[in-house]
C-alpha cells in the first residue's frame, strides 16, 4: 500500500531530523519513485485520498504534490489524475544498507537539475527561439577593440575585480539603462555579471534561504526554474494572463520571498504586464515583504506600440533588481550581463559575487564599454531592431493561413519570438517534434509549463533565420499547424 510506504518512508526521515511537513511528504515519494517503489505511469491516489490516508492537512499534500510536478516526477491529466512521469532515471540499486544513495552519483538536486524541465538544447535551424542573429554581429570591429584593450592592458587588468565589474562599462550600463529602460540609479547600484543566469544565482544566493518560496511564472523561463531549484528554493507558480503575472488570493497564501517576473514581454507567452498589473505586483512585494527580479531580456525590441518603461522604474520603495544581458543584442557566448540592485544591498552584493564568482574578464569589458561609448552598440541594436521586424513582419505573414479561430498570436509586439495559441486539446509537443522532422525547430508551449495543463501553442523564433529563410519555411510550418487543426476539427464533428 502506497500510505504505508510513505509512512515508513517519512518516519524515517524524522528520525533523521526535523524537516516541514511537505517536505517530508516529498522526500518519501521521491524516494519511492528514485526507488522504482512507484513506476512510470503508476496513477497516485487523489490528494484527498492522501491527505485521509497520511492524516495530514490537504495543503501539505498538496504542496508536496505540486513541487514534484513542477520537478517534473509527476504528471496530471485532467480528468484522469495524477501519474508518476516517463523518463524520471531510477536510482542505481542500493549496493549498502548504510548508504542509501550510494547507487546514485548525483545529489537529490543533482538529480532534479539534470533531468528535468527543458534541459535540452534546441537544434539550431529556422525558427528556434531565443536566438539572435550573431552572425550580424560586427566580428571585425570587436576584434579592433579587443586587440586595442588588449595592448592596453597593465597587470591589474588581469586581476580579479571586486568592484562589481569594469568602472566605463558600469557607467556605460547606467546611461543607457536611465535612458532607454527609465530606471532611476546610480552607477554604484551596477554590477556586471555573466549573464542573467548568473545575476538570478546571485540574487537567490543572497535574498533567500532554503525553502523560502519563490513566485515565477507559469509557463516559465526554464533558466529562471533551474537557478531557483539550484538554490534550494520551493518554486510556486503563478498563473500568466494577458496582462502578465496574474496572482489570485490563493497564491498570496504562499508568502514569497521572491518574485520573477518578464513584464516587459512574458517569457514565452509574450504578455505585456499592463500597468495595474505591474502596481499590483510592487503592492504585494511590499505587502509580503519580498524582493521582485525584474527580467528584461529583450525589451531592446519593440515594434510596436508605445514604449514601456521598467517595473523598477516605478518602485518607490527599493523592492526591484534590474537584470539584464547582452546575449539578445550582441551575441550569448559574451556571457556579459548586469543587475542592478537597490542602493542598500549593494555592497553586500559586490562583495559575495567576489567571493562566490571571482569576476573578472576586465579586457573583455573595457572593450564593451567602448564598443557602447562610441556609439556601436545603439547602431547595432538599430540595424538589428530593422532586420528582426522585417522578419517578424515575414512570419506573421506566413502564419495568417493557419489563424483562426482555433489558433491566434501572443507577443509579437516585441523580442525575438512569438506564441502561437492553440486550443488545450491540441499534443503541442507532438506538433512540435512533427514539425522538427520538417527540419524546422520551434518548442511546445506546455514544454514551459509547471503546473498548469491549459498553455497549448507553439514558441516560435523569427530572429536566427535569414528573411529568405522565413519566407520559404514559414508556410511549411502554417501547412504543419493547419493539418493538425483540420485533424481535430474532424475528430470532434
Ligand atoms: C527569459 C530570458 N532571460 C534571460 C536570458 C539571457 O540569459 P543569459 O544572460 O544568462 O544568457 C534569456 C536568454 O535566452 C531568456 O530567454
Amino acid at each position: 500500500m502506497l500510505s504505508e510506504l510513505l509512512l515508513t518512508e517519512i518516519e524515517r526521515l524524522r528520525s533523521q531530523g526535523k524537516l516541514p511537513l511537505h517536505r517530508e511528504l516529498y522526500e518519501a515519494m521521491r524516494r519511492a519513485i528514485l526507488d522504482g517503489k512507484l513506476a512510470a505511469g503508476d496513477r497516485l491516489p487523489s490528494s484527498r485520498e492522501l491527505t485521509q490516508d497520511l492524516k495530514l492537512s490537504r495543503n501539505t499534500v498538496v504542496a508536496a504534490l505540486s513541487q514534484l510536478a513542477v520537478e517534473g516526477y509527476l504528471t496530471s491529466h485532467i480528468g484522469s489524475g495524477t501519474f508518476v512521469s516517463e523518463g524520471v532515471p531510477r536510482s542505481a540499486k542500493r549496493r549498502s544498507s548504510t548508504r542509501e544513495n550510494q547507487g546514485n552519483l548525483l545529489s537529490r538536486r543533482g538529480q532534479a537539475l539534470s533531468t528535468t524541465f527543458c534541459a535540452k538544447q534546441l537544434e539550431i535551424q529556422p525558427f528556434t527561439p531565443g536566438i539572435a542573429d550573431f552572425n550580424a554581429f560586427p566580428v571585425a570591429l570587436w576584434q579592433r577593440l579587443q586587440n586595442k584593450h588588449w595592448r592596453m592592458t597593465y597587470p591589474d587588468m588581469l586581476d580579479y575585480n571586486d568592484s562589481g565589474g569594469y568602472g566605463p562599462l558600469r557607467r556605460a550600463v547606467a546611461n543607457y539603462l536611465r535612458v532607454f529602460r527609465s530606471v532611476p540609479l546610480d552607477v554604484e547600484q551596477v554590477i556586471i555579471t555573466s549573464g542573467t543566469q548568473q545575476s538570478m544565482e546571485l540574487c537567490a544566493q543572497l535574498l533567500t534561504d532554503h525553502d523560502d518560496a519563490v513566485w515565477l511564472e507559469d509557463p516559465a523561463y526554464w533558466g529562471a526554474v533551474k537557478a531557483f531549484m539550484a538554490a534550494g528554493l520551493r518554486l510556486h507558480p503563478v498563473l500568466v494572463d494577458q496582462h502578465g503575472i496574474a496572482p489570485s488570493a490563493q497564491d498570496d497564501s504562499t508568502a514569497p520571498r521572491l518574485i520573477y517576473v518578464t513584464p516587459s514581454h512574458q517569457y514565452p507567452t509574450g504578455a505585456v504586464m499592463s500597468l495595474p498589473r505591474r502596481h499590483q505586483i510592487l503592492s504585494l512585494a511590499r505587502q509580503h515583504k519580498a524582493w521582485i527580479l525584474e527580467d528584461d531580456y529583450d525589451s531592446e525590441f519593440r515594434f510596436s506600440g508605445p514604449p514601456i518603461s521598467s517595473l523598477a522604474g516605478l518602485d518607490t520603495d527599493e523592492r526591484v533588481l534590474y537584470m539584464g544581458s547582452f546575449s539578445k543584442v550582441l551575441y550569448p557566448g559574451l556571457k556579459l550581463g548586469y543587475l542592478v540592485v537597490p542602493k542598500g544591498l549593494t555592497a553586500s552584493f559586490k562583495r559575495a559575487h567576489y567571493d562566490l564568482n571571482r569576476p573578472g574578464q576586465m579586457p573583455l569589458q573595457a572593450a564593451l564599454a567602448e564598443f557602447i561609448e562610441m556609439g556601436h552598440f545603439t547602431s547595432s541594436l538599430r540595424r538589428a531592431r530593422q532586420s528582426y521586424a522585417e522578419r517578424r513582419t515575414c512570419l506573421l505573414a506566413a502564419l495568417q493561413p493557419c489563424l483562426g479561430e482555433h489558433a491566434r498570436i501572443t507577443g509579437a509586439e516585441q523580442g525575438l519570438h512569438l506564441c502561437l495559441r492553440l486550443p488545450k486539446v491540441v499534443d503541442d509537443k507532438n506538433l512540435a517534434e512533427r514539425i522538427a522532422r520538417l527540419g524546422l525547430t520551434v518548442r511546445a508551449l506546455s514544454a514551459y509549463c509547471l503546473e498548469r495543463k491549459d498553455a497549448k501553442g507553439l514558441v516560435i523564433g523569427y530572429g536566427y533565420a535569414p528573411l529568405a529563410d522565413i519566407e520559404r519555411c514559414g508556410p511549411v510550418l502554417a501547412r504543419a499547424v493547419s493539418e493538425t487543426l483540420d485533424r481535430l476539427g474532424k475528430q470532434h464533428r
